[in-house]
């Protein structure tokens, strides 16, 4: 060991959020756009030859990624304001990269426009993440049913169609399970396929119907996206579109948490309530009142909240997306709580840094119960993924004492500034190192 090292115990320099909890918040907190559909509407740019101008744009490390995959294929990609605009025209290349695709798994969802417009794509397998295996065997199965060859070598995808001049084919694909990435991916490569494509078993989240949005704004012909059958009329050829992306469900979902695990008032804007059904349900149900306001929602959480019992399911059920926050609102709730994760397989490792701050939870698989405790203390703990460390944050805010919370490079991936936003509402938060969020223009 070097005597730098002995100085620098590894991980005592990492960028980390400091909270003294046990502040009211209140205010208003503004909901960005949503980071899982302007991701998948920046892969769709790929299918025109002419611009597409995304508003609402949320401006998180993920965006900056994907951002640089594209334009590492050739596609044009500018920022104004907080709209991107992003022109498939000089699209020559259908191999992103490993070093820039790793990072991301939503670049994965690349293969299907690829594959529409060009007929070739060789997109590297995203590999397990944090969560669990995350395969795209559903993704891989439905374009090979649409006419295109496929083989897995060196870790890479290579997707060729070699009939029909290049041109997938519509057919009728049933999803094994209602995966939203392979929903996307078939969406799009069945805009240029010839013919109709139905999918069924379809995943119903809201970023699929954002998705079908954009490709309509495009002129493609899609019925049914939202519900279980999707059907796709093949056209020739895609032009450019103006579109706003959708607000934030799983942000708006993450501050009317924060909201209730601090016992605050809090005015989230904007939200779009039938995104959140299920979670508003939950959030009732413990005891804490909400209200639409204007076109945002306002959450009043006052005493002491109970238990619940909650399993997180495709969409309209709870989203999984949610559900170590809301572990973190359940650690202080009155009685017991059972929290069952059926979407991952490994979503569950915010549970270890919860019970480092006084929480009460025993494991058994995918199952968690809890049994709230009065109040949690403040320690030192890690965000393991994206929303483990949103869930952190919200432990931090609601307990007693001071939180450190590392583990931000996951944090910046899908909340942009978050420990600003919160300091304007009351939170006593603050950030130390260097790291920030990309900007959309970096
Ligand atoms: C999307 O991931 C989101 N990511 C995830 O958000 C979100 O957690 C997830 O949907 C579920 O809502 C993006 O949109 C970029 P899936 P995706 O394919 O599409 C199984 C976040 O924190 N499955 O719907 O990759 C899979 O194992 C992230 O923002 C198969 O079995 O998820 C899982 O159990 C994390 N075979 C379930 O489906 C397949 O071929 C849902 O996965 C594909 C998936």
């Amino acid at each position: 060991m070097t005597l730098a090292a002995l100085k620098s115990p590894p991980g005592l320099n990492d960028p980390q959020l400091s909270i003294i909890g046990q502040q009211r918040l209140e205010g208003e907190l503004h909901v960005n756009g949503a980071k899982n559909s302007a991701l998948v509407l920046m892969a769709a740019s790929v299918l025109s030859r002419t611009p597409i101008r995304l508003g609402n744009m949320p401006d998180l490390t993920d965006i900056g990624t994907m951002a640089k995959i594209l334009v590492s294929l050739g596609v044009g990609f500018h920022v104004e304001g907080s709209s991107a605009v992003l022109s498939g025209d000089g699209l020559t290349r259908h191999d992103p990269s490993y070093d820039l695709t790793r990072k991301l798994r939503a670049s994965f969802f690349l293969i299907g426009p690829l594959l529409a417009r060009h007929g070739v794509a060789k997109v590297p397998l995203p590999g397990g993440c944090r969560i669990g295996s995350r395969p795209v065997r559903e993704h891989n199965k439905g374009l090979q049913a649409m006419g295109a060859s496929l083989s897995i070598e060196g870790g890479v995808v290579s997707a060729k169609v070699s009939g029909n001049r290049g041109r997938l084919q519509g057919c009728a694909v049933h999803l094994d399970c209602p995966s939203v990435g392979a929903t996307e991916t078939l969406m799009m490569a069945a805009t240029l396929a010839e013919g109709d494509t139905v999918i069924r078993n379809a995943a119903q989240e809201p970023e699929v119907v954002d998705l079908a949005g954009l490709l309509k704004a495009m002129g493609a012909r899609i019925q049914g996206a939202g519900s279980a059958t999707i059907r796709v009329s093949g056209v020739k050829e895609l032009h450019g579109a103006d579109y706003a992306v959708i607000p934030d469900r799983i942000e708006a979902g993450t501050f009317l948490i924060a909201a209730a695990a601090t016992r605050s008032r809090l005015h989230v804007t904007p939200v779009e309530p039938s995104h959140l059904n299920a979670v508003l349900a939950k959030l009732e149900e413990l005891g804490c009142s909400i209200s639409p306001q204007g076109q945002g929602l306002t959450i009043t959480t006052r005493g002491q909240l109970r238990g619940c019992e909650l399993r997180t399911q495709p969409f309209p059920g709870f989203p999984t997306d949610l559900q170590a926050p809301f572990m973190a609102l359940l650690a202080t709730a009155q009685g017991d709580s059972l929290v069952r994760e059926t979407i991952f397989e490994n979503r569950l490792q915010h549970v270890a840094e919860l019970q480092r701050m006084g929480a009460q939870i025993r494991t058994c698989g995918n199952v968690a119960v809890l049994e709230g405790v009065p109040m949690l203390s403040g320690a030192p703990v890690t965000g393991t993924d994206l929303r483990a460390a949103a869930a952190m944050v919200i432990a931090g805010l609601a307990a007693d004492g001071v939180t450190s919370v590392t583990g931000l490079e996951h944090l910046d991936r899908g909340y942009t500034r978050l420990e600003e936003r919160l300091q304007a509402v009351g939170a006593r938060i603050s950030r130390t190192g260097a790291v920030r969020p990309a900007l959309l223009a970096a």
